[in-house]
């Protein structure tokens, strides 16, 4: 949620902070901009609209400019238009600040900074940050406002003093014009990475504006600063006291995060389900021994085979996956097993006793909601573990122990290979669980070897692309669809209508098929598609009475079913088959066709699939 990038080095920064600025495009995309130093002052340029906006109104690049700051703004205070468009300048011109996070208390200081005299251009949260510092640099050689003792320049010491004035997120990069060759980025909340090179630093939001520049890179942690200059570069806390960080090698090349010969990161990533599963699932589990091994939790798995009850929490599509963790455990381990809203689990004033385990789920790591939930629990003292893709992200920090996805970045805002892997992680989980607690080995050594087929089985599913996009192209006009499935499908419903509303923007309801009965029956006219998830299952009987309720109403049904189920085709006015897989398995299959329908709904109606509207990737405010 927001992009922010930093370069300070040899070479030209404009070039450098557009092509970072691209790359960090996912995580919002709805102005931009970017300050040059050279020569002592300060340049902004900035514009609404996508990065391909911001290059038509840029200038040729300046030979002096080798230092700058850019942004892709998310909007959250004001309006998406130029003037709130970052970076932002303090009233001097001196100090400009690119901001990802939100400042709660921006308010009240903006009151005050204007009765001090400070002038504000923007609605943003984010000119509060750079008139703060303004005030603090001018206070700077004022008796009343003495600097601390350990030698820094005005411009670090009024940074740190304006930081610790703000309440709630971020992550900053800040210039001042007075001092050309200091780069100052600083985080809470929100991530911050600075990229190590030859003679040249690159700080960004995440790894991808950095690879291509770098492997070697230092992770701020909250509440921490780091000042750069060509030279080097130290670290403090924002209270000026002096850490080291570790230098640590990105885990991710280029090529990943490139799109190769897709033309979308969504469909690239559809596409990469069966490697990522495979990778997410090799070394960890072992058919031969009927066996699950899950590294990064090794020492919790006394704790979980013990537990009396599980809360699994996060948000969107991993609050999909968690569903169907819930199934998984209460079936497989009858372990109690909740799935709650991170965002209300919070605030709900949870119940945590003895024997309550909490795992959050986040592919990127930083869902704010997410984290939050992860201290709530913390401090309510359940052990807490994660299952996240960003290796060294902030929710990974901050749980007790996890598991990593490995699934490569995800960078299409449509989350599909992670919600994949993420069921895949919560099913060796359970399936280990299950062996300690409930079910036979021999049968969880079914599972497993039954588990080991999945992404062979999602490629043939992928070779049906074609055909769903003739379904695609046939409904799309429609703009309203029900999703509907049941036991552990019902979850992948949900994600399902997800999916469809988030990158084509035509409303759509996922729902438990009984439920459809009880009140949404009534939305059935003439022609409207209900796709049903109706696989080989102990359900299978009564998902045809929901086909069939359907069908009465003049609903348009398209069934994703098993291969070689004869009897369906008559029930179905398109068909999509997946292979035989147990029902517990089956949310890692049926899923995929329901991404390949929604990406082809949206191409062909003609929505840009990895920047959808109003979204963007990594949601870091609440
Ligand atoms: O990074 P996270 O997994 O924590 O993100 C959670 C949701 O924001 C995310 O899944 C969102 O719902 C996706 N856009 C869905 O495709």
């Amino acid at each position: 949620m927001c992009g922010i990038v930093a370069y300070i080095g040899k070479k030209l920064a404009q070039p450098i902070l557009i092509e970072g600025l691209k790359r960090l495009e996912y995580r919002g995309y709805d102005s931009a901009g970017v300050a040059l130093l050279g020569g002592g002052s300060i340049r902004i340029k900035k514009t609404s609209g996508r990065i391909s906006a911001l290059e038509d109104v840029l200038d040729e690049p300046n030979a002096a400019e080798t230092f700058g700051i850019g942004h892709t703004r998310w909007a959250t205070h004001g309006q998406p238009n130029t003037v709130n468009a970052h970076p932002h300048l303090d009233c001097t011109g001196k100090i400009a600040v690119v901001h990802n996070g939100i400042i709660e208390n921006y308010g009240t200081l903006k009151t005050w900074l204007q009765n001090e005299g400070a002038h504000f251009a923007s609605q943003t949260d984010t000119e509060v940050i750079a008139n703060l510092i303004g005030y603090f640099y001018a206070k700077a050689d004022s008796p009343e406002e003495p600097m601390n003792s350990e030698p820094q320049t005005k411009f670090e010491w009024a940074v740190q003093r304006a930081l610790q004035e703000l309440s709630g997120t971020f992550g900053l990069a800040i210039v001042c014009s007075d001092f050309p060759d200091i780069l100052i980025g600083a985080k809470k909340g929100s991530p911050l990475i600075l990229g190590v090179g030859d003679n040249e630093f690159i700080m960004a939001s995440d790894a991808s504006a950095i690879i291509e520049h770098t492997a070697q890179a230092i992770y701020l942690a909250d509440n921490e600063m780091v000042t750069v200059t060509p030279d080097g570069f130290h670290t403090k806390t924002i209270e000026n006291i002096t850490i080291s960080k570790e230098l640590r090698q990105i885990e991710f090349s280029l090529e990943q995060i490139e799109l190769g010969t897709f033309p979308h990161h969504m469909l690239k990533e559809i596409f990469e389900q069966p490697k990522a599963l495979a990778t997410c699932m090799g070394g960890r589990i072992d058919p031969q021994n009927n066996r699950i091994k899950l590294g990064g939790i090794d020492s919790y798995l006394r704790d979980l085979t013990r537990t009396k009850r599980l809360i699994l929490t996060a948000c969107g599509t991993a609050f999909h996956a968690g569903l169907v963790g819930e199934f998984l455990f209460e079936h497989l381990a009858r372990i109690p097993a909740e799935t709650e809203y991170a965002s209300e689990f919070r605030y709900r004033n949870p119940i945590i006793e003895d024997g309550t385990l909490v795992i959050a789920i986040s592919q990127s790591g930083e869902t704010l909601d997410t984290l939050s939930a992860v201290e709530e629990a913390k401090e309510r003292g359940a052990t807490v573990l994660g299952i996240v893709n960003v290796v060294g992200s902030s929710i990974a920090r901050a749980t007790d122990a996890g598991v990593y996805l490995h699934a490569g970045p995800e960078i299409g805002v449509a989350s599909t290979k992670a919600f994949t892997t993420q069921v895949a992680v919560l099913t060796m989980l359970a399936i280990e669980l299950g062996r300690r607690r409930h079910i036979r080995s021999d049968q969880a050594g079914k599972y497993i070897e039954e588990l080991s087929q999945i992404p062979d089985k999602i490629s043939q599913i992928l070779s049906q692309s074609d055909h769903i996009k003739q379904i695609a192209s046939e409904n799309m006009d429609q703009e309203n669809w029900l999703f509907l499935g049941r036991g552990f499908n019902y979850p992948v419903a949900l994600e399902g209508a997800l999916k469809l509303k988030e990158i084509s923007y035509i409303h759509a309801e996922g729902l438990p098929a009984a439920e459809m009965k009880h009140g949404p029956i009534a939305l059935i006219v003439d022609g409207m598609p209900a796709v049903f998830i109706a696989t080989a299952g102990p359900q299978y009987d009564k998902i045809m009475g929901n086909i069939a309720e359907v069908r009465a109403r003049g609903g348009k049904t398209i069934v994703v079913a098993t291969e070689g189920d004869e009897n369906i085709k008559q029930h179905a006015d398109h068909l999509i088959t997946v292979p035989f897989t147990p029902e517990i398995l089956q949310p890692m299959l049926t899923v995929v066709p329901l991404q390949l329908l929604a990406y082809h709904a949206a191409v062909l109606r003609g929505h840009d699939v990895d920047k959808p509207r109003n979204l963007a990737k990594s949601v870091t405010v609440e």
